[in-house]
């Protein structure tokens, strides 16, 4: 399931996860009878993010990266998430400023400190389903030991409404030696907008509104590196987004694109 992943020379990865057989694609009959499409209540917040940073996750760090070494951390984040649901089978893509950063370099702008990924709605469920709060191991070059990621799934996650504000990200691939993670995102059947004859809306419970064919069939393309998927129409997205100028502009948010 992973084969140019090595070819980068890049991760040998030990899963420590429990030895689990299931395949995205053998439960996706069974899923079907899960997600139903009823909202449920908003609940709790809960993800918490550090008291000095919204990028970090207080329970495994109580500072911030020096900014040298933020980069290079985000970058084994991201090579290893996109490797990990490539191995689970997982369909996963990148959105929002993670793929405006693509679009300009195929790599994280050297001032990012986030990045933003997205699954489907069985993918979400999936993951919560067999994966929840399982540990990978990576040996990453040139880093002793080499890290831990966790992955963790917001239980808020089958709650499928944009009122749930506390709980709009589904779940998170978190960095273990830094506190860095990744917020994934479901991307779901907008179902009020399909009851209105819209019927390839998709929405996020961020608040973002897609269209189907804007996002599937996804490309494949590389970031950072690594293997990774983009939406369909990535143009049209980014240019919803964030205006045709992030994409013609080298001078973008005061910062110069090279
Ligand atoms: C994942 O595990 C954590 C820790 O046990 C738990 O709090 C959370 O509810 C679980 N998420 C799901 C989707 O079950």
């Amino acid at each position: 399931m992973r084969p140019s992943l090595l070819v980068c020379g890049l991760l040998a990865a030990t899963v420590n996860a429990a030895a689990i057989s299931a395949n995205f694609m053998n439960e996706r009959e069974k899923l079907a009878k899960d997600w139903s499409g009823r909202g449920g209540k908003p609940g709790p917040k809960y993800f918490q993010e550090s008291k000095f940073s919204g990028h970090y996750d207080g329970r495994y760090t109580d500072k911030a990266l020096p900014e040298d070494e933020q980069i290079a951390h985000l970058s084994s984040l991201i090579q290893t998430y996109l490797a990990t649901m490539d191995d689970l089978g997982v369909e996963t893509w990148i959105m929002h400023g993670t793929l405006l950063a693509w679009w300009w370099n195929q790599k994280i702008f050297p001032w990012d400190d986030d990045l933003d990924v997205q699954v489907s709605e069985p993918g979400i469920h999936f993951l919560a389903e067999n994966y929840n709060m399982t540990e990978h191991h990576f040996d990453i070059p040139g880093v002793e030991g080499g890290r831990t990621y966790v992955l963790e799934i917001n239980p808020n996650y089958v709650v499928r409404t944009t009122l749930d504000t506390r709980n709009v990200i589904d779940g998170r691939w978190i960095d273990k030696s830094s506190g860095q993670f990744i917020d994934i995102t479901a991307v779901r059947a907008d179902d009020f907008r399909r009851a209105r004859g819209d019927t390839g809306a998709l929405m996020s419970k961020d608040a973002h509104r897609f269209e189907e064919n804007d996002i599937f069939p996804l490309r494949r393309s590389f970031f950072e590196g690594v293997p990774a998927k983009v939406p369909y129409e990535y143009t049209k997205l980014l240019a919803e987004e964030y205006g045709d100028k992030s994409m013609a502009n080298s001078n973008f948010m005061g910062r110069v694109v090279t």
